[in-house]
């Protein structure tokens, strides 16, 4: 714990994990974010942004692993509340994560979704990171902090 200052660390205060498989579950999994978000008093376009990126992610589960779970955390950082989603699957990873962030780009192009993608997650969230390992899976950690 030596090297560990206060702000580092996050608490994570309650977690709903919804499997994913198909495009309703998205929807779920968006909906368990709108009550979470309720909870802690975020924002309604905060909210909406949190949504969308939720659903961007489960769609990439969906097209590119199959199967994976969505986590919804009310997490809270130097007294700072938001909501975490973590997006994680035992797919095919991604080879290349900086180039799977640029807008437009894509390997899949019959699955391509409104254009948003990995890039708009990172725009409407305020803090993403991406753990992929090529043949293992994908684990995307992405938070929406209160002001
Ligand atoms: N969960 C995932 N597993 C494997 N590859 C992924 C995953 N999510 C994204 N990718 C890769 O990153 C690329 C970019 O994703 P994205 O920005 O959402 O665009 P799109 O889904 O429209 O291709 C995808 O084409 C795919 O190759
Ligand atoms: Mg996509």
């Amino acid at each position: 714990m030596s090297a560990v200052s206060a702000s580092q660390v996050i608490k994570v205060q309650e977690e709903t994990a919804v499997e994913v498989t198909k495009s309703s579950d998205n929807a779920v999994a968006a909906n368990v974010a709108r009550v979470l978000s309720k909870v802690i008093g975020l924002a309604k376009t905060a909210t909406q942004m949190l949504m969308t990126a939720i659903y961007e992610l489960g769609t990439n589960i969906i097209s590119y692993a199959g199967k994976g779970i969505i986590r919804l955390q009310i997490v809270e950082k130097n007294s700072c509340r938001g909501i975490r989603v973590i997006a994680e699957d035992g797919g095919p990873g991604i080879e290349d994560v900086q180039q799977a962030m640029v807008d437009g780009f894509s390997t899949q192009q019959q699955f391509r979704s409104l254009g948003l993608g990995l890039g708009g997650v990172s725009r409407l969230m305020d803090e993403m990171s991406i753990c992929s390992q090529p043949g293992r899976g994908t684990r995307i950690s992405a938070c929406k902090w209160m002001n």
